[in-house]
């Protein structure tokens, strides 16, 4: 067996070789293991976090053990000049970026009426705000540098991260569901606006990852059991499973994919609630 296969099926083969990739909110759930995998795959990472440092580092040395480079660096996703600074110093260390995984997002949940102004803002600060910042930053670098045919079919891939909510309604998440709908049509309108620079802007939206966004969700077997009725394919989805398709979407393996969403959500998005009624 060669190292690939012997590796078992985490395993991405080295797609993105030479690739310079950033991961926000890599410290942890979606954006750890999508570091991880830009790792595996041949890419060297920027492993961002704007809390837990020693979260970071751990992902760095996993990824530095698997033969990429890797550096953790510490910004705000909502702050203008933190994401200037982290892409300036991102291009200065590593020479570039080729690959923005714009995945740092959190929740604060509340039914309508109890909705703080500070819960609302926080979420599309950082969830659509943040996505908007890291990817204008990357997209300047992009630009600047043009595509260089060794490396990359494309000047620069962005991968937002999303959810089903950027379609699916989610009462006493209003925020939440907001800045996902925000960033599908961020997302589109960027495909549009940048393709004819060769860059490829496209979106993951996961449904109901093992993370601890949602722990709630899935820690118990009762919970989970609930969660298995919105899920068709019968298990809560891991970190990996979003990983591998941001890895795909980041190779010229999907070099044609231009202004896409890949549902990643074991069903979720099919209304199983009509698999048995309607
Ligand atoms: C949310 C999770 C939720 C999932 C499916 C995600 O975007 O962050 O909390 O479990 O969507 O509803």
């Amino acid at each position: 067996m060669d190292s690939h296969a012997s590796a078992g099926p985490q395993t991405v083969a080295p797609l993105l070789k030479g690739q310079k990739a950033l991961v926000t909110g890599a410290n942890s759930g979606i954006g750890k293991a999508t570091a991880l995998a830009l790792g595996r795959a041949g890419a060297d990472v920027v492993v961002n976090y704007v809390a837990g440092r020693e979260a970071a580092e751990e992902v760095v040395a996993q990824i530095t053990a698997q033969g990429s480079r890797a550096a953790a660096y510490e910004a705000d996703v909502s702050r203008e000049d933190q994401v200037t600074a982290m892409v300036d110093r991102m291009v200065e260390e590593f020479g570039t970026i080729d690959i923005l995984v714009a995945n740092a997002g959190l929740q604060r949940d509340a039914a309508f009426t109890e909705m703080t102004l500070a819960q609302w803002q926080k979420v599309i600060d950082v969830n659509l705000t943040g996505q908007f910042l890291c990817a204008r930053e990357a997209t300047k670098e992009f630009l600047r540098r043009g595509v260089v045919p060794e490396v990359s079919r494309s000047a620069g891939k962005i991968i937002c991260m999303s959810s089903v909510h950027q379609i699916i309604p989610w009462a006493g998440h209003v925020n939440y569901a907001s800045s996902k709908g925000g960033v599908l049509m961020m997302m589109e309108t960027l495909a549009q606006e940048l393709a004819s620079k060769k860059i490829r802007v496209n979106a993951v939206a996961p449904g109901a990852i093992r993370t601890p966004i949602n722990t709630d969700a899935w820690d118990t077997p009762a919970a989970e059991q609930d969660l298995l009725k919105l899920i068709p394919y019968g298990r809560v989805g891991e970190p990996e499973d979003i990983a591998h398709a941001a890895v795909a979407l980041a190779s010229d393996l999907l070099d044609y994919v231009v202004g896409a969403t890949l549902y990643v959500d074991g069903g979720m998005t099919l209304f199983p609630g009509f698999a048995t009624g309607g």
